[in-house]
């Protein structure tokens, strides 16, 4: 089967071609346009500009992902529109369903990914999937392992989103904790212009506290030093021994904020306060998700999402899953499929596929507070 991924939920304009068989994923495109140097300079997404961005790129990456994969006729989005009705054929190869994002996210954004599904399925007279972004995210597992084994739990950490995820099986999940306020990749953007370091703040943190580490060996490497008489920055695990799943990181914000209006010298300190910042935020993902997997006797530990891409938190989660729990695997996706991406929505859509779930294209609609299930 051969699908056509599209997703449009946030500031990345993306299509994506893969070919299914027995579950085993090839991916013959993945395209993504990022906006991120557009929203750079006011500090995070402007929905309207992100909107207006997708409307300017949407045919041309769509595109691109057809040309990528070898599945079109040159140019065929621009060759008579809805007139164009033949499925797409080369090398014997036509797409046969559409798989889209259509929520959570910007209402505006996620409309351009939804029109533009619904117009291609309506010429190409081919079958839509209405897929979740966050189901998207938690499938991004599933394009190299497609022998993950039920239950599962699956941490999602993304810009929008903080989850823990029972999945049961394909089709069964539900969310057993989320968080009550910012998600954690909002926190480290929200750290992150905290310190004036630019946007999107996970990377720039990640970068700074890999610093840190690099210092911290240096300065004990020396054997002549004198004495720091700075205190070592402490920050808080927000509601790390609260019974139950869920997380909560505004007050981590704020207590870096104090911390930084006590410290005039805090410039000096940056890689101390990110890694610091960085590493809370680790310590209290990585102790919920291994209480959930012992309460729920999981086989499998799942990461996903645009701050799964944070090299602590993959190999902290990683030794954590190894050590702490008898038996369970544990699966992260390839750096490339951690922020957003197509080829995760049409590989959720392949499942969903699988099970029949098909929406109508008249029917496709956009939920910008999507629930997942
Ligand atoms: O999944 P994603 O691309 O978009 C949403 O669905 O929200 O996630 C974007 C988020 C941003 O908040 C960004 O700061 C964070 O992922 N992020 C990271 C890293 N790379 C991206 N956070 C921590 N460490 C990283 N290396
Ligand atoms: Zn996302």
């Amino acid at each position: 089967m051969i699908i056509l991924g599209i997703e449009t939920s946030c500031d990345e304009t993306a299509a994506s071609v893969i070919e299914v068989k027995n579950d085993k994923v090839k991916v013959l495109s993945n395209v993504i346009s990022s906006q991120i140097e557009i929203h750079k300079k006011y500090g995070g997404v402007v929905p309207e500009v992100a909107a207006r961005e997708h409307v300017l790129n949407i045919l041309p990456v769509v595109n691109e992902a057809l040309v990528e994969a070898e599945v079109n006729p040159p140019n065929p989005l621009y060759q008579g529109g809805a007139r164009y009705s033949a499925p797409l054929t080369r090398g014997g190869r036509g797409v046969d369903a559409i798989a889209v994002a259509v929520g959570p996210g910007l209402v505006t954004s996620l409309i351009v990914g939804v029109e533009t599904a619904k117009t291609l399925a309506y010429a190409w007279q081919i079958p839509t999937i209405a897929v979740n972004h966050i189901e998207g995210h938690i499938y991004s597992n599933f394009i190299a392992d497609q022998n993950i084994k039920f239950p599962a739990l699956i941490l999602t950490v993304s810009g929008g989103h903080t989850n823990i995820v029972l999945m049961k099986g394909h089709g069964k999940l539900q969310v057993i904790g989320e968080t009550l306020d910012d998600a954690a990749g909002e926190a480290f953007d929200k750290a992150a212009q905290l310190m004036n370091l630019g946007y999107p703040g996970g990377p720039v943190i990640s970068q700074w506290s890999e610093k840190f580490k690099t210092q911290s060996t240096e300065h004990k490497n020396q054997t002549k030093h004198k004495a720091q008489n700075t205190k070592q920055i402490t920050l808080p695990r927000p509601i790390i021994q609260k019974p139950g799943f869920d997380f909560s990181f505004s007050g981590l914000k704020t207590a870096l904020l104090y911390e930084l209006q006590k410290d005039k010298k805090w410039r000096k300190r940056i890689p101390e306060y990110c890694h610091e910042f960085q590493q809370a935020i680790v310590d209290v993902l990585i102790f919920k998700t291994i209480k959930a997997a012992e309460k729920y006797k999981i086989r499998s530990v799942l990461l996903s999402g645009g701050v799964s891409a944070n090299k602590e938190l993959r190999s902290q989660l990683e030794t954590a899953v190894k050590t702490k729990l008898n038996k369970a695997g544990f699966y992260m996706p390839e750096l490339k499929y951690t922020t957003d991406n197509a080829t995760m929505i049409a590989t959720a859509g392949y499942y969903k596929a699988k099970r029949k779930k098909f929406t109508p294209w008249q029917k496709l609609k956009v939920d910008s507070n999507l629930e997942l299930t």
